[in-house]
């Protein structure tokens, strides 16, 4: 039997290269630049599987010139830059990676609310700049965040690893969800549900840990803004377009809240330079980057690649319909 064709986007660690070698002959993208749509659309013609990154767009145009394809292994929980519906109406399989970032994710969130509440990216700054003058009592000050109440507006996995953390810093844990959580579990992380508009209003720290559907796209919209505190700060590790970046633009020269922490942005790489404050803390999508989390995330992607050519149910399909109809 030939072995699948599979193209990755980029080279992926060691321990998965291992992992997708058992069963397919691989081709990697080489280059430190991104493939260019023209390379992927070339590439990709011949293969049986896609291993692709957030970055790379899996749409109709690119199913369509890719008729071989079967199973794209997005290297990401989020999977709004695949188009399922379309994947499933070819039969290709779709999968991402859950549950191997949520710690990291939490960790990096919790650390980007640290850093806007107590200026850490100002004092950086300050102290490599040649400029500081020493201690003075009143320089930098910044806001607290033990003791404080921190707003998580989706209570999957992530959001609750943050309200975890809350506890540690006695902070009060409200959120937010289509669907209130089972009692044992508010119990558990002691978190205690709101609506979407009483949470604005109460928390100091609000903290986005919710999908790019349809739903929740440009959910922080302007109205919104003027609902929180113009004390309390906007957290976001989930996607930009879950904000409407104009509209938060506007609530920080405005001063309809005290400022924001961001890791991803509506039109990557491109950061509104609005954003670019000193109340703001900008980071380049790294939320979930540290080596041992990245290193998991490839290997699940490759695991359900293995697995799907092995003939069984890759763990993280996201459209199980079309693996019972082969
Ligand atoms: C994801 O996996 O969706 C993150 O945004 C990148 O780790």
């Amino acid at each position: 039997m030939p072995r699948p064709k599979i193209l990755a986007t980029r080279p992926l660690f060691d321990a998965a290269r291992q992992i997708l070698q058992e069963k397919c002959e691989v081709e990697y993208w080489p280059q430190e630049e991104r493939i260019s749509r023209e390379e992927l659309f070339r590439r990709v013609k011949d293969k049986q599987g896609l291993v692709c990154l957030l970055t790379d767009r899996v749409d109709d145009e690119l199913l369509r010139g890719a008729t071989k394809l079967r199973i794209v292994a997005n290297v990401a929980v989020g999977f709004d830059n695949v188009d399922i519906p379309a994947c499933s109406k070819r039969g290709v399989a779709v999968t991402n990676t859950p549950g191997v970032l949520d710690e990291s994710t939490a960790d990096f969130a919790w650390a980007l609310m640290m850093a806007v509440a107590r200026r850490v990216g100002e004092g950086e700054t300050l102290a490599r700049s040649g400029n500081w003058k020493g201690w003075d009592l009143d320089q930098l000050v910044g806001t607290d965040v033990w003791g404080k109440t921190l707003g998580l507006v989706g209570f999957g996995r992530i959001g609750r690893a943050m309200a975890r953390r809350a506890g540690g810093f006695k902070m009060k844990v409200i959120y937010s969800d289509l669907q209130r959580a089972p009692e044992d579990v508010e119990k558990e992380v002691n978190a205690e549900y709101r609506d979407f508009n009483t949470l604005l209003a109460e928390s100091d720290f609000v903290s986005l840990h919710v999908p790019l559907l349809p739903e929740t796209q440009g959910l922080l919209e302007a109205a919104k803004f003027f609902r929180m505190k113009p004390t309390a700060f906007l957290i976001n590790t989930s996607r930009g377009s879950v904000v409407d970046e104009a509209a938060l633009v506007h609530a920080l020269e405005s001063k309809k809240i005290a400022g924001a922490a961001l890791d991803v942005y509506e039109n990557e790489p491109f950061i509104h330079p609005g954003l670019k404050r000193s109340n703001v803390v900008l980071t380049p999508h790294i939320a979930s980057a540290s080596l041992e989390t990245r290193t998991k995330m490839a290997c699940m992607a490759a695991e359900n690649v293995r697995d799907f050519f092995d003939g069984k149910r890759p763990p993280n399909v996201l459209n199980p319909e079309v693996i019972k109809a082969t």
